[in-house]
């Protein structure tokens, strides 16, 4: 099978797993006990692990929380800002584009009353229209004519897990601390494949997943304040009074030295792993723009602002079929028809109509991900198989 479906997740690199192994083997004491060396070997573990984190996201290093993920850190930067009895203010903004993850933790919250009482409104802004040069990125205009001084939180993601726009952090970060709100980013498939800054953007909370930047499945972490403002979570995991009362629970010193590998590795490989990634997102496109007739690229298009769209993503519309048919018709790659959450559910994509794709449109659409281990010779070959699967179904 060729592998190119990197946005849903990344293998394990082999360094990752050398580096995590002995934690569960030799090195396996609780690192909350620190009575014996065994413990405080582990908690060693853990805190150089989140140092080197820390200083390769320029966060402050005692912001750094640790969660099984993404989805378990967004629940915790949303609700604990929301849910705080600090919490004055009673709205959220988000953009429509959001993963589910986010999407379905705001339409939670709108079912919820802050602690002071006020009922939670989520505002929910859009995406530039598909025929638009910036197509798939967040409208910053409709953004900022709607957060005002009701607005808690912004919530909106660094790169997108569908169509690989990347949104103008800095711009959002102004607007949001110009009507004194904090600025929560789902970093999820922008750590590893893009520098993030954290103090350079002036982001107060950032979310991401080990598991997207080849490290473990459930590990994660939420970056919780970057020195420039005070930050107050209500802990949403209770027990233990591990990391700070804010997420109880026995760290796992083999995850955590699994997940700062992972990023240390996507750091000192941005660059080389980037122009690999990139030649071969030019040659996919290359050989199926030229085979199949009517092809067209969903989203924002590289080659007018290389900087807009994330390296390895491919979004494109077929003419005639769907996706889910080509997908069936080629089991030997592996790509995807939208969002893992959403294929399940076999719905088109709540990402390509926000861009005022039909549902049609949308259901012949598809999502490539190239990842570090992909080669030119594997391109090729997933390129052979598209075309001759799609040659069949068309007739
Ligand atoms: C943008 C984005 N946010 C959040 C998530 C959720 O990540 P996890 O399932 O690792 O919690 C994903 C995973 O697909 C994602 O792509």
């Amino acid at each position: 099978m060729i592998y190119l479906d990197h946005h849903a997740t990344t293998p394990c690199d082999p360094r990752v797993v050398e580096a995590m192994l002995p934690y569960l083997t030799q090195h396996f004491g609780n690192p909350h006990s620190d009575s014996h060396e065994a413990g405080r070997e582990a908690r060693r573990a853990i805190d150089q692990s989140l140092d080197s984190m820390a200083a390769i996201l320029n966060a402050p290093r005692e912001s750094m929380v640790v969660t099984s993920g993404a989805t378990e850190s967004i629940n915790l930067a949303l609700r604990g800002f929301l849910m705080h009895p600090r919490c004055k203010r009673h709205q959220v903004v988000l953009c429509e584009t959001e993963h589910p993850a986010v999407l379905e933790v705001a339409d939670d919250l709108s079912k919820q009353a802050t602690a002071s009482g006020q009922p939670i409104e989520i505002i929910r802004v859009g995406v530039h229209p598909h025929d638009h040069p910036s197509a798939g990125q967040v409208d910053v205009d409709q953004l900022r004519a709607v957060v005002n001084e009701q607005t808690a939180v912004v919530s909106i993601m660094w790169a997108n897990n569908e169509i690989g726009s990347i949104a103008p952090i800095q711009s959002l970060a102004e607007i949001t601390h110009e009507a004194g709100a904090v600025l929560h980013c789902d970093a999820t498939q922008a750590v590893g494949r893009l520098p993030v800054d954290v103090r350079a953007t002036d982001v107060d909370l950032l979310t991401a997943s080990a598991h997207k930047f080849y490290g473990p499945k459930s590990t994660g972490f939420l970056v919780v304040g970057n020195g420039n403002r005070r930050l107050r979570l209500r802990p949403q995991i209770v027990g233990g009074g591990q990391q700070r009362g804010l997420r109880g629970g026995t760290l796992n010193p083999a995850t955590i030295v699994a997940m700062a590998t992972a990023m240390r590795i996507a750091n000192d490989d941005l660059e080389s792993d980037t122009s690999r990634i990139l030649e071969l997102r030019e040659m996919l496109w290359n050989r199926l723009h030229s085979a199949l007739d009517g092809l067209q690229l969903n989203g924002t298009s590289w080659r007018e602002d290389s900087s807009a769209r994330l390296p390895g993503n491919l979004n494109v519309r077929l003419r005639d079929i769907e996706g889910e048919a080509w997908m069936a018709a080629t089991p030997d790659v592996a790509f995807s028809s939208g969002s893992a959450c959403s294929s399940t559910e076999a719905l088109p994509s709540h990402v390509l109509l926000a861009m005022g794709l039909t549902e049609s449109e949308a259901r012949r659409s598809v999502r490539f991900g190239i990842g570090r281990f992909n080669t030119v010779d594997e391109i090729h070959a997933a390129a052979d198989q598209l075309i001759a699967s799609h040659q069949k179904l068309v007739g």
